[in-house]
């Protein structure tokens, strides 16, 4: 077994196995925040990514990724549904996300989770040259980080949450949260978006726990576990490459040509998901036309929603009320050849994600809970120039380093409404200071930035009280 120095796991490898319409398998880069996110990193670094491929049955064995090895884990079926579309998708997402769904709490479904987290905990252990550096990441595999320093003292563990971490109260309702917390904190470092879900956690571990010590150095046993706010990001290089591809530059003006030359575009880009707001947003743009204050004539909106999570319940059903209100809305509002929504339920490769950023007059990301959102910085990265607004949620982890976006509420369909009205009409003096200080921001704190951040933290030698 080749073993390595860095070893990262996290429930999803990279790369999707994807199956062509000629019957071909083909990878492709899984969408979401964490994949695009680690990937950019870790090409370039002597690793092996510990991960599930996607299916069920044995893995098979996968391509090495530049210098990255890929070390796949099986699911079965059975596990499918109780760890990841149970336990992390129905359980801890819901939770994790102020309960904006109602979590679900089955036993079954823990048994699963732990089994699952053990597997991948023993395959990192396997992979891990002594004194390695183990990377756990985000909350499909929260039981991890202890697991492995109990298989491997040698390691030095970081875990990092891409997700909010809940306030206690919230994380209270969790019947298994003792062995939750426990497992986290077997880390050295524990890593988040916000400063306040260390504080979370410190509140959680000194009543649950008994710890002493503060938001940064949680003391537990003979032990420091470290905690601390990073930021997640994106490989902005890459995204400057894209831009200046001719192929990207075509593809914008075709789009914009498609789109009606004349007309304003709104755009948002999420995955499939009740967190991201996709329904509060559908009603104000809805309400604005009703009103008469925007015109199908001039303002188009995109709404590009890649599908998810498609067996969960809360997921299926939230698609049939999206496509139900898009219907309604283009039935009621629409002309021929001018509908008031394009609607994509279909994932982009890089460039074409690069050019729809490109075409966008108002940006809008307008999620009711989420740990970042990569989507809001991918389109400030995207732009050539100092045009384009950015409509965002108070409630991204985003919003606390974009403070030059139009912020909004979005659960104030009234809010949101006026805010989107603001932002298409902004004087372009206004868009650009805005965009220019936005640009500057992720310039110089980008995916490597990040990652440079909290491996260095993580090296760094922990004095024992
Ligand atoms: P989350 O991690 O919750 O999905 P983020 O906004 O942080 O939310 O990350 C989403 C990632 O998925 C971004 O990198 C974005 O470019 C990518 N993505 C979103 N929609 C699509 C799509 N239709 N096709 C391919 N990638 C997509
Ligand atoms: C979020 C999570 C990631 C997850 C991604 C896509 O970004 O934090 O851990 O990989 O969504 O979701 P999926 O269920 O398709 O992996």
């Amino acid at each position: 077994m080749r073993q390595s120095s860095l070893v990262v796991v996290a429930n999803r490898l990279p790369l999707d196995d994807n199956v062509a319409p000629d019957g071909a398998c083909e990878w492709r880069r899984s969408p979401g925040g964490l994949a695009g996110a680690l990937h950019a990193i870790l090409e370039q670094t002597p690793s092996t990514w510990v991960g599930w491929g996607g299916g069920t049955g044995p893995a098979r064995d996968l391509p090495d990724i530049g210098s990255l090895r890929l070390r796949p884990v099986s699911l079965s079926e059975d596990e499918l549904r109780g760890y990841y579309e149970g336990f992390a998708n129905s359980t801890l997402w819901p939770l994790y996300h102020d309960a904006v769904e109602q979590p679900v709490f089955d036993r079954e479904w823990w048994l699963a989770y732990r089994a699952v987290n053990r597997r991948f905990a023993e395959a990192a252990a396997e992979v891990a040259e002594p004194g390695a550096t183990v990377w756990v990441q985000d909350y499909h595999l929260q039981l991890v980080p202890q697991m492995i320093r109990e298989l491997r003292p040698d390691v030095r563990i970081g875990f990092f949450l891409h997700v909010p971490f809940p306030p206690p109260e919230l994380f209270m309702q969790l019947p298994r949260r003792l062995e939750l917390l426990q497992g986290m904190l077997g880390a050295d470092l524990v890593g988040f978006q916000r400063p306040q879900a260390a504080h979370n956690v410190a509140q959680l571990a000194a009543k649950l726990l008994g710890t002493r010590g503060a938001d940064d150095a949680i003391i537990l046993d003979d032990r420091v576990v470290r905690t601390g706010a990073f930021p997640v990001s994106i490989d902005v290089a890459e995204m400057r490459t894209l831009n200046a591809r001719p192929y990207v530059v075509n593809q914008a003006h075709q789009l914009r040509h498609d789109l009606g030359a004349h007309k304003r575009v709104l755009l948002s880009v999420d995955r499939l998901d009740y967190t991201k707001g996709i329904e509060h947003r559908l009603t104000a743009y809805s309400e604005l036309l009703r009103d008469g204050r925007i015109k199908v004539r001039d303002t188009v909106m995109v709404q590009v929603a890649v599908p998810s999570r498609e067996r969960v319940e809360s997921y299926r059903g939230l698609r049939d009320r999206i496509e139900r209100e898009v219907g309604r809305i283009n039935g009621e509002y629409g002309r021929v050849g001018e509908p008031a929504i394009h609607y994509l339920n279909q994932p982009f490769d890089r460039a074409d994600l690069a050019a729809l950023y490109q075409t966008a007059d108002v940006m809008v990301v307008t999620p009711l809970r989420d740990g970042m959102n990569l989507v809001a910085k991918e389109f400030v990265a995207a732009r050539r120039d100092d045009t384009g607004a950015l409509v965002l949620s108070e409630f991204a982890g985003a919003a606390a380093e974009l403070e030059d976006a139009f912020l909004v509420n979005p659960h104030d369909v009234d809010g949101l409404k006026e805010t989107l009205l603001q932002a298409l009409a902004a004087p372009p003096e206004e868009l650009a200071t805005r965009m220019k200080a936005m640009r500057a921001y992720i310039t110089s704190n980008d995916i490597h930035a990040w990652a440079r951040a909290y491996l260095t933290s993580l090296e760094k030698p922990v004095l024992v009280p």
